[in-house]
């Protein structure tokens, strides 16, 4: 009997892996989770999560080192299959790294890192992990991407940097979704958008947000768990909103 609420469509056993948890969307569904009933929930940061929550195991991982999430990996293989791997990790703006807002400010550093954050992170976390999933049954590859990645939805320009690289892991994750397809037909791999999110990552660009329209993390994570539970096999390769429509590449 399956009793959870929001994964329902998720076969058990199974154990979950939220990479980059101690985020602000990362913490929100790292808790929902911790509610779902779960075999395992490893939730893997790069500080190790500070906060604890019930049935969690906390792990260390630094996406921008692949022996980090290498080994990261080896710490999923034993238990129950892993059936869902969430890649909440991002970067819009640092210290000493804000979004672009004009061509004159482009910075091939400041570039670099956020795709080394945004594409090339999660990839590797595809290249170790996406081998653990099982062969068979429903199972899910989801990274957090955002819709101004749409190259078709771009009309107002500005952030390059982030854009370019969200655009890029779209089609690093269509990609990946065409290749698992032909070895685990059950599983899904899609980047979804979560809204606009009362995180640190939106902090600074939170003013022009309509009435209604800043989601709390937790808000924002229901959501997207509830999306993911509604896609089957055939959405594999697709980038979908919080309401679960479908963004245009
Ligand atoms: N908030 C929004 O409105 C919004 C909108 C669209 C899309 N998104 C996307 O949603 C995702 C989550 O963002 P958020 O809003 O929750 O932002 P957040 O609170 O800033 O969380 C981002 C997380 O990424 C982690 N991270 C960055 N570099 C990492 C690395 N090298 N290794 C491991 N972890 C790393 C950070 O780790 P530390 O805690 O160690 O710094 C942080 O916990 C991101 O992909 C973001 O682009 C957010």
């Amino acid at each position: 009997m399956n009793s959870s609420k929001l994964l329902s469509s998720l076969e058990r056993p199974a154990q979950a892996a939220v990479i980059g948890a101690q985020g602000g969307i990362g913490q929100a569904v790292t808790r929902l989770l911790a509610g779902e009933g779960l075999e395992a929930v490893q939730a893997l940061s790069r500080g190790g999560l500070s906060v604890g929550y019930h049935g969690i195991r906390t792990g260390v991982i630094d996406i921008e080192h692949e022996p980090s999430i290498a080994a990261a990996a080896e710490g999923l293989r034993d238990g129950a299959p892993l059936r869902l791997i969430l890649v909440v990790t991002g970067l819009l703006h640092a210290a000493g790294h804000q979004p672009e807002k004009t061509y004159r400010s482009l910075d091939p550093e400041l570039l670099a890192r956020s795709f080394r954050v945004n594409a090339t992170g999660p990839a590797l976390v595809a290249k170790h992990m996406l081998p653990l999933l099982p062969k068979t049954g429903k199972s899910v590859f989801a990274v957090i991407s955002a819709r101004v990645g749409s190259i078709q939805d771009n009309r107002l320009g500005g952030w390059y940097g982030y854009r370019a690289s969200k655009a890029a892991l779209n089609q690093l994750t269509r990609t990946l979704a065409v290749e698992l397809r032909r070895q685990k037909p059950d599983a899904i791999c899609v980047a979804l958008h979560p809204g606009t999110v009362d995180t640190a990552l939106s902090q600074p660009f939170q003013g022009g947000v309509e009435d209604g329209r800043l989601f709390t993390p937790a808000y924002a994570a229901g959501r997207l768990l509830s999306v993911l539970n509604d896609l089957s096999a055939a959405d594999s390769g697709g980038f979908f909103a919080w309401d679960g429509q479908p963004i245009p590449f």
